[in-house]
């Protein structure tokens, strides 16, 4: 069978579009309803999609006065989604930062039991600076401590999900025998920053682990990604520099002696649907009309690690200059690269820049036709810049709706995407190899 597309669903507020929640289009339920979700997720699932994502912040933002920039605890959510929903995979973020690899690898191998191995960690290492005052008083540690303190974890998190043989449970009444306790082993993990004595206290998952999932993209974050991910989040706003990506990370993927069809590229893709162009470049200015271009100031600021932007009048035309060096942010790091690299290739004004920001948040915008959007995918697919996309809808859960009815028949017809599912596993589904476990090493 020829290749085909992988999508996942980044569920976020009312839709990705900054002003997505005022709009009439948008859910008027509540972000704190686990009914959206559910209605969302298995909208998703009807469309099959490979999965559904939640992303996570570990600080309430300083712009809650101008939107739900929010949501419900996400590992809890897919608690709620994995019962609620029997196909799809389910992706959650956690931080390799604020957590200890015990609580973490506990959590996603009782949410990969409990949705009969239909999930994904989203490792990430918390870039957002308030975070750090919510963990103690300390400052944020910096960019690459946080880096290596992920290294670190993975090491032990590896280690307590490899502590189960499969056989380990024998569950025979008869005999009284519960378990081969040969068969489960401790970590004995010791390294700068965690210390596990193990074993996990269950066993082992039935997708083996969870899938690994990672969505930095600095220098750093791709040579971790390389090393462990199983699916990679990206934000690019060109296909060059998708392309670009896609090679990089590809060939690093190769370097570390993986198979690089077992390290899935999805960048992120915002699809405004609409029956005609010029309808859907109509809701695309409705959109950015209601966005407050101070609000898309505070939220610059905080990706640039509090750097004052205050002072930049909105008509300014922007030079890099503009901005703070990418490679001295603790924050966001790529996510301002990408910012910083779009400003040097197109001529905006600062509110131009803070009105494409509010579409998703440096990820690629496009507001076109059903057939527009499939060319569109087809073309990053087939150039070598994704293997399928993290589809953020601006509006949910209408342009969800659109896309489930209107594009995925397109990419099906045109054999780029599934007519059904063919497993029940996320691994399945994103073609991904059964994992090799270190316990009988
Ligand atoms: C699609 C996508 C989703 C992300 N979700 C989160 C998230 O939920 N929480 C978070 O702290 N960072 C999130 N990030 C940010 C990255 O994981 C990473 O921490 C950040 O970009 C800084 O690392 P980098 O400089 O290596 O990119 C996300 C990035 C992308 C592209």
């Amino acid at each position: 069978m020829s290749r085909q597309m992988h999508l996942n669903l980044f569920i976020h507020s009312r839709g990705h579009h900054e002003a997505s929640w005022r709009h009439h289009a948008s859910s008027p339920k509540s972000v704190f309803d686990i009914s959206y979700y559910q209605e969302v997720a298995q909208k998703a699932e009807k469309g099959l999609f490979d999965s559904i994502f939640l992303a996570d912040q570990l600080a309430l933002g300083e712009d809650i006065a101008n939107g739900p920039r929010t949501g419900l605890e996400p590992v809890t959510v897919l608690s709620a989604l994995a019962v609620s929903t029997t196909k799809i995979g389910l992706i959650a973020t956690a931080s390799t930062t604020y957590t200890e690899p015990f609580n973490l690898a506990r959590q996603f191998a009782s949410l990969d039991h409990i949705s009969n191995g239909r999930i994904g960690w989203n490792i990430v290492t918390s870039w957002l600076a308030t975070a750090a005052r919510n963990f103690g008083s300390a400052p944020q540690i910096s960019h690459t401590e946080r880096y290596e303190r992920a290294d670190e974890f993975m090491s032990a998190v590896l280690g307590l999900w490899d502590s189960w043989a499969a056989d380990a449970i024998v569950d025979d009444r008869a005999s009284g025998r519960y378990a081969k306790r040969d068969r489960i082993r401790p970590v004995g993990f010791a390294g700068q920053h965690y210390a596990v004595a193990g074993p996990l206290n269950l066993p082992r998952s039935p997708q083996g682990r969870p899938i690994l999932v990672q969505a930095g993209s600095s220098e750093t974050g791709r040579a971790f990604a390389a090393r462990y991910a199983e699916a990679i989040f990206t934000a690019q706003m060109e296909k060059t520099t998708a392309q670009d990506f896609y090679y990089d990370l590809k060939r690093r993927v190769r370097e570390n002696g993986r198979q690089e069809d077992q390290a899935l590229i999805l960048p992120g893709l915002s699809p405004l649907v609409a029956s005609t162009e010029t309808e859907a470049k109509r809701m695309a200015d409705e959109l950015g009309e209601l966005a407050d271009p101070e609000v898309g100031r505070k939220r610059l600021s905080q990706r640039f690690g509090g750097h004052d932007f205050s002072h930049l009048p909105l008509d300014k035309k922007l030079s890099p200059e503009d901005f703070p060096d990418p490679d001295q942010i603790e924050a966001a790091r790529s996510r301002t690269e990408v910012i910083v690299n779009l400003v040097k290739r197109q001529d905006m004004t600062f509110r131009q820049l803070l009105v494409s920001l509010a579409g998703a948040r440096g990820h690629h915008t496009f507001a076109g036709t059903p057939e527009q959007v499939a060319d569109l995918m087809e073309d990053w697919f087939r150039s070598k810049a994704a293997d399928g996309f993290n589809v953020m809808p601006p509006l949910l859960p209408a342009m969800l709706d659109v896309f489930v009815e209107e594009v995925i028949p397109i990419l099906q017809k045109r054999g780029l995407f599934r007519t059904c599912y063919d497993g029940d596993t996320l691994r399945s589904h994103y073609g991904l190899h059964e994992p090799v476990s270190q316990f009988d090493d």
